[in-house]
Order: structure tokens, then sequence, then C-alpha cells
């Protein structure tokens, strides 16, 4: 049996790269993260085309409240501005969009930008879009952690019941499924508390280009790239190319 493409259904982007553009062009750092949503509205587009499912795009991590106030404020104005103007686009192609994170640090409006479009965008059937922001990959599992020794000091659970899938069930990223490809633009390599545990099996693609000259070609090479890969979890090569799993 010839070697087959692996399967490809859940993509997760760390769009890295913004500030040193805008630097480039001679433009404040906001003007940067303006061109990246630009970027994120072409890799959108192109998504449901390549056969992906669910988009996973990393566009405020919990350490990012740690940039000046001003970038912070300009970021989470784009993001509400974004939300408006974008819902009915969202809507009329059948993208469900969801945040994952802690919202809870974010403006009451724009909490409530998210809500209204989650609820508006929640019937789509082309494409689920995972929007991570204020969110920590150790805090992800800190907080699942917390969950489950809350059931287990409420009987619950027991501890030696705690298994990978009862915790997995607590992750914010629960239902979702772990990506198959994570893609960090912008030429650094390193996972920076992104999807600590979903990523543990994900194939990585790292790409020099910064993230707002990130184009569909560019998605398209790196899915390109995918396909040519083995994923054997842990397998061996034989065990894949001939389905043979007992072995
Ligand atoms: C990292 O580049 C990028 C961010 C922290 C923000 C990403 C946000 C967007 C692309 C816009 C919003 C998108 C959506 C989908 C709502 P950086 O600033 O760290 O760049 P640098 O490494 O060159 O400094």
């Amino acid at each position: 049996m010839p070697p087959s493409s692996p399967e490809l259904r859940h993509v997760a982007i760390i769009m890295d790269g913004n500030g040193r553009w805008a630097q480039q062009q001679g433009l404040p750092r906001s003007a940067g993260h303006r061109a990246g949503l630009d970027a994120a509205r072409n890799v959108i587009r192109e998504a449901p085309k390549c056969g992906i499912g669910i988009l996973s795009l990393f566009a405020f991590s919990s350490e990012n409240w740690l940039r000046p106030r001003s970038e912070v404020k300009a970021l989470l104005s784009l993001f509400s501005e974004a939300l408006e103007r974008e819902i009915n686009t969202l809507i009329k192609n059948e993208i469900r969009i969801t945040f994952i994170g802690n919202r809870s640090s974010f403006p009451r409006n724009l909490q409530n930008l998210m809500s209204e479009a989650e609820r508006q965008s929640a019937s789509g059937q082309q494409l689920v879009l995972l929007v991570v922001v204020g969110y920590g990959g150790r805090w992800d599992i800190c907080q699942a952690c917390r969950t489950l020794a809350k059931k287990a000091q409420a009987g619950l659970v027991a501890p030696e019941e705690i298994d990978e899938k009862n915790f997995e069930a607590c992750l914010t990223t629960a239902g979702f499924g772990a990506p198959d490809l994570l893609i960090r633009t912008g030429g650094e390599r390193r996972l920076s508390n992104f999807l600590l545990w979903d990523l543990a099996y994900s194939e990585l693609y790292f790409s020099d280009t910064l993230w707002p000259d990130f184009t569909a070609t560019h998605l398209q090479e790196a899915l390109e790239d995918y396909r040519g890969r083995q994923r054997r979890f842990g397998r061996t090569p034989h065990q894949i190319e001939y389905r043979q799993g007992g072995e």
C-alpha cells in the first residue's frame, strides 16, 4: 500500500511578526497588527477551500498583557472593531467563531461582542474559527487541574480515576480535537505557551514570513509540507504504512 497523506482537520497558527513588519515599513506596531488582521482574513477565507475544518488563531496570549499599555489598547480596539465589522461576513460564509481563553480580564464591551458573535454564528458549518485570546497553555492546564480537584473534593471523581481523557475534557479546548498542524510565522521556533497539552503530537511548521505577509499561497505551502509527513504517534513506519496497528 503506498504511503498516504495524513488526515488534516485542525490547523493552529501562531501569527507572529506583526511588530517587525511594521518596523520595516517605518510604521507603529499597531499598523502591523492591523495588517495582521488582513492576513488573518485571507487565511480564514482560504481555510475551508483547503479542507480545514477547524482553524485556531493565537490572537492574544496571557503574556501579551505585559506589552506597553498603548499597544494593548490598540489590539483590544482592533478586536472590537474587527468583530463589529466582520460578524455578518462570518455568518454569510457559515463560519462559526468561538473564543478560547480567559476573557474575564477583557473590557466588558469586548466580552459582550465575543459572546454575541459566538451566538450569532453558532450554526456555521463551513469552518470553526477558534480565536485564542487571553490564553496561556499553562493557565489552561492549571484551570483544568482546579476543576478536577473540585470534582474530587465533591466526591464526583476519585483521584485514581483521573486520566488523560477526563483531564482533557476540562481544558478550555475540549471538544475541538488536537491541532494536526501548528504553523508559526515570523521566524521564531518556539511554542510561546500556546496549546501546550493539545500540541503534544501535532506536526510543527515554521515559516520565516512575517505574519502580515503570509498569504493563501504560504498556507498552501505549509499544507503541502504537512501532506508529505508521516504521523506515527509512537508506532513504527511499517505499522503506519501497512496500517497494522496491533503488530
Ligand atoms: C504577534 O506579533 C501578534 C500578536 C500579538 C497579535 C495578533 C493579532 C492579529 C494578527 C490581529 C487580530 C486577529 C484576529 C483573528 C482577531 P508580534 O507583535 O509579537 O510581532 P513581533 O514578534 O514582530 O514583535
